[in-house]
């Protein structure tokens, strides 16, 4: 059996719609079609029904090929669109072909009219696959992006949860130094629900702003160890960068020791201090730098090889997860100095 072919016909002259459709007769389809000659019965046409090709000519007395165009593309169809002229030159048919027609005819080649409506069908057949599988494409990905959204959310509730466990079992804790242990435990984890919070909230899923991690982080921190802000003044500045899941995690919990040591243990006996936390993007290195103008790092301890669990996560972390170099300055105060790339 013949397959139907839907051909609406934009043509003032009746005498010429009638040589296309003895043209399209040849064919192996069962034509059936429309002519019309003005934007309002076009406009009639594509709302009444679907077509498989649109055949204009270029020129009309109240209409042109490539108003017929516009108005197909401006309802957002994608149907096969051929001009059909009598009259045309290589410079309007390059424009016409620019404009987004499919393909040109000459009135006086007419034979070639059957082999273009075939290839235009063909074409359209693999153009409507191509947007369906995009269409299909983009689903998955937002649903994916759904997904990750609710893990992260997830994962941060469960951190939540296992901080509350620890700070409730805490509570039956006395010995002075178990529950500081108790207390960085939670603070670590924080840092840790934290990332996965920024992460639920930003855009791409990957990366956080640093910045708005950070002064999270920090406020969180202060507030664990009630510091007076009168007494101790924090002075963070960070780049406004993002930084990708597998660098900001351990970024976090350097950034959590190394300040919480300060607040331990470099303003004893001396009231008041300065905490400096600095990180700063250049091209893909990060430089991070956590400072204080406290009593000092004591002589005897090396930093890379304390008995404390403390300075020791951080060497590893810097070293093992961020492929990154630490040094400590000594000249004022505490400062250490990390340099990574956040490529990740
Ligand atoms: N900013 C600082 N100013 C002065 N001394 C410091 C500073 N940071 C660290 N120290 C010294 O280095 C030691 C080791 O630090 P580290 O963080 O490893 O252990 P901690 O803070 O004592 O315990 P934790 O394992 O809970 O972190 C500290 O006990 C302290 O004596
Ligand atoms: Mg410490």
């Amino acid at each position: 059996m013949a397959k139907p072919l839907n051909v609406l016909i934009v043509e003032d002259s009746d005498d010429d719609a009638l040589l296309l459709v003895r043209e399209l007769k040849h064919s192996d389809y069962a034509l059936s079609y429309l002519r019309v000659d003005t934007p309002e019965a076009m406009h009639a046409a594509l709302e009444e029904q679907e077509w498989d090709a649109i055949l204009s000519d270029y020129e009309m007395p109240h209409f042109s090929g490539l108003g017929a165009l516009k108005i197909m593309q401006d309802k957002g169809l994608d149907v096969s669109f051929i001009i059909v002229s009598g009259k045309i030159g290589e410079d309007v048919a390059a424009g016409i072909m620019k404009a987004g027609a499919h393909d040109y005819v000459m009135k006086s080649n007419l034979w070639r009219l059957v082999p273009a409506v075939e290839r235009e069908l063909r074409e359209a057949v693999i153009r409507r696959e191509r947007r369906e599988a995009n269409e299909q494409i983009e689903t998955a990905l937002r649903e994916k992006e759904v997904l990750l959204r609710e893990i992260h959310h997830r994962v941060k509730n469960n951190m939540q949860v296992i901080s509350s466990i620890l700070r409730l079992q805490s509570r039956y804790v006395s010995d002075e130094k178990s529950l500081e242990m108790f207390k960085d435990s939670q603070n670590r984890i924080m840092s840790i629900a934290l990332v996965h919070e920024k992460l639920y909230y930003s855009n791409d899923l990957t990366r956080v702003n640093i910045k708005e991690y950070l002064n999270d982080l920090l406020g969180n921190l202060l507030k664990s160890y009630t510091m007076d802000k009168n007494i101790i003044s924090l002075d963070i500045s960070v780049d406004d960068a993002a930084l990708g899941i597998d660098s900001a995690i351990p970024c976090g919990l350097i950034i959590g020791e190394l300040v919480s040591n300060s607040l331990k243990h470099a303003f004893n006996g001396n009231k008041y201090g300065d905490i400096r936390i600095s990180l700063r993007k250049n091209g893909d290195t990060f430089k991070l730098i956590v400072g204080d103008n406290g009593i000092g790092f004591p002589e005897d301890v090396d930093f890379r090889n304390t008995e404390s669990l403390g300075l020791r996560l951080v060497t590893l972390i810097t070293e093992n997860q961020l492929n990154g170099e630490i040094n400590l300055n000594r000249n004022k105060g505490t400062e250490f100095n990390i340099t990574f790339k956040g490529g990740k």
